[in-house]
């Protein structure tokens, strides 16, 4: 390191800061990285100390209407780049993200509480990984040729869709990013994104480098409220596919906006996911696979987090032990120091949903909280909040069955698998699933028998390109992260009848 130029927690954060106001009231459109149309804005909190870094535009009609505009105008000339040429411009673009990899991460961390070391350096490391993937994959965009009859020939083509809306949420925006613009571009589609309200500055980032590689008006960002630039990108006429990731609730509106003009949804929603702990499974490899679901270096908010924690009763008192063993391991603080391992909850409303939650099962007869429920030590400013493990609540309850999108858990007791079973299947969701067991035989069972669409025996990983990610019910529709999925999602298929005999 440069000693004029310490990479110290101070000069992190100076630096962030800068960059930060730099971003502020910027969106991109057609190309250029500018000042909305709208006048009015919101503020964007570092929620690891509760300070204001900056604002960002609110747009409404006017500046959706020129970012949609700007990406139709640039529809015909992309769509028809020839497919492998459009690939390469994807992986230059990833391999200029790559570049200032570390600027981006650290603006990730500093906007969403993320910690840097555990969770934005590695997800913008995947934001690259994505694009890259699907850059590479632009030439396999393939139909179907039918069999030879005489006289006549009939193939399918798959192509480009036409404008297509994202809206993600500020949980993982890096890489939420990618997953919707990666497919979305490499199908020959223009893209209007709009980043959530609570994350939006690096993801504007992420867009103002996009202009240096991409053509003109391919890559639109505008930023807002869900309720109004939102849902003003998802009734727009010109837009002919939304991409969604976020709650279920959103992802409801999200369809009846669609349905309107029978445009096609992918929608990653929500979840509430078991893992289930047998009797006979490997314990160190238990525990080290419930630390790993709870997804603490995201604070809890991840959709795929294993939040109910369904453990036989002959390892349950040993496997409890040991995780409580190892959350209080963690080094939990501002997330831009590098010896942090989990950081902020991204606001105070989603804090507040945390700390309600809590209460209730403070309040529920017979529940316990075994750890955490609490601040930690130290840390009275920023939305700091400790890994907490419940205890004893029905099922029934609103900790038990609703997604609480924070570092808390429920734990409980079974002896019998087919009522475990059951009892995992009993929910509104069906993201993720994660069994650990010995027996080859049960893992099978568990394989047939789960609604999930994410099912992990023996390990607890996360998704990446190249490994097929959705979900089912309540969790969503239709799948990410493939090339299966993006030629499914992302293009139209037409159906091609040729009369080829002699007049
Ligand atoms: P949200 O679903 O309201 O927001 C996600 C995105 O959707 C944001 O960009 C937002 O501006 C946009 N949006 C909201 N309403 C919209 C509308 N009517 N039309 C178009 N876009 C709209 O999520 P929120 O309020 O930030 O978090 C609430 C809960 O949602 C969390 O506690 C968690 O349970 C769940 N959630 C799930 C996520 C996942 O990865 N599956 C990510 C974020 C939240
Ligand atoms: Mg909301």
């Amino acid at each position: 390191m440069d000693n004029r130029n310490p990479d110290t927690l101070d000069a992190r954060i100076a630096a962030q800061a800068a960059e930060a106001r730099r971003l502020s009231g910027q969106i991109v459109v057609g190309g250029r990285m500018q000042p909305a149309l709208a006048t009015g804005s919101f503020e964007v909190e570092n929620p690891a100390t509760e300070e204001i870094i900056g604002e960002a535009p609110r747009c409404g009609e006017a500046d959706v209407e020129a970012a949609v505009a700007a990406a139709s105008e640039a529809f015909p000339k992309w769509s028809r780049t020839k497919a492998r040429e459009r690939g390469a411009t994807l992986i230059a673009a990833a391999n200029h993200l790559e570049r200032h990899l570390e600027d981006i991460a650290r603006l990730s961390s500093f906007e969403t509480g993320n910690a840097l070391a555990t969770q934005s350096r590695g997800e913008a490391r995947t934001m690259v990984d994505i694009l890259r993937y699907f850059g590479g994959l632009a030439g396999e965009i393939l139909g179907d040729t039918y069999p030879g009859d005489p006289g006549r020939m009939l193939y399918t083509r798959r192509d480009a869709m036409g404008v297509v809306g994202a809206i993600i949420p500020w949980n993982a925006p890096l890489m939420q990013t990618t997953s919707k613009i990666g497919p979305a571009l490499a199908a020959g589609n223009t893209v209007v994104l709009k980043p959530a309200e609570q994350a939006p500055l690096a993801v504007v980032r992420i867009f103002e480098l996009l202009q240096e590689v991409l053509p003109p008006g391919v890559a639109n960002l505008v930023t807002g409220f869900g309720d109004e630039a939102g849902r003003l990108i998802c009734e727009h006429p010109a837009v002919r596919k939304i991409t969604f990731t976020g709650s279920s609730a959103v992802g409801v509106r999200i369809m009846h906006y669609a349905a309107e003009k029978i445009v096609p949804v992918t929608a990653e929603l929500g979840g509430k996911n078991p893992i289930i702990i047998m009797e006979d499974s490997d314990i160190d490899r238990a525990v080290g696979g419930i630390l790993q679901g709870l997804r603490l270096q995201r604070q809890g908010q991840s959709c795929s987090a294993g939040t109910r924690i369904l453990l036989h009763e002959a390892v349950y008192d040993r496997v409890i032990e040991k995780v409580i063993d190892g959350v209080s391991g963690f080094n939990i603080g501002n997330p831009l120091d590098e010896a942090v391992q989990i950081g902020s909850i991204i606001s105070r409303k989603q804090f507040e949903r945390v700390l309600r939650y809590v209460d209730m099962a403070r309040e529920t007869p017979g529940a316990r909280i075994l750890c955490g429920g609490d601040r930690p030590a130290g840390l009275e400013k920023g939305y700091f909040y400790t890994t907490t493990l419940i205890e004893g609540v029905p099922e029934t309850s609103p900790v038990a069955c609703d997604e609480i999108f924070g570092p808390v858990a429920t734990v409980s007791k079974w002896t019998d698998f087919d009522a475990v079973l059951k009892q995992a299947n009993d929910t509104r969701y069906g993201l993720a699933a994660t069994l650990f067991t010995e027996n080859l035989p049960a893992a099978f069972r568990f394989i047939e028998e789960i609604e999930a669409g994410f099912v992990q025996v023996n390990q607890f990983a996360v998704a990446e390109a190249n490994i097929e990610y959705g979900g089912t019910k309540l969790s969503g529709l239709g799948r990410e992260l493939s090339l299966a999925s993006m030629i499914q999602h992302f293009t139209w298929p037409k159906t091609v009848f040729m009369n080829t005999s002699a007049a």
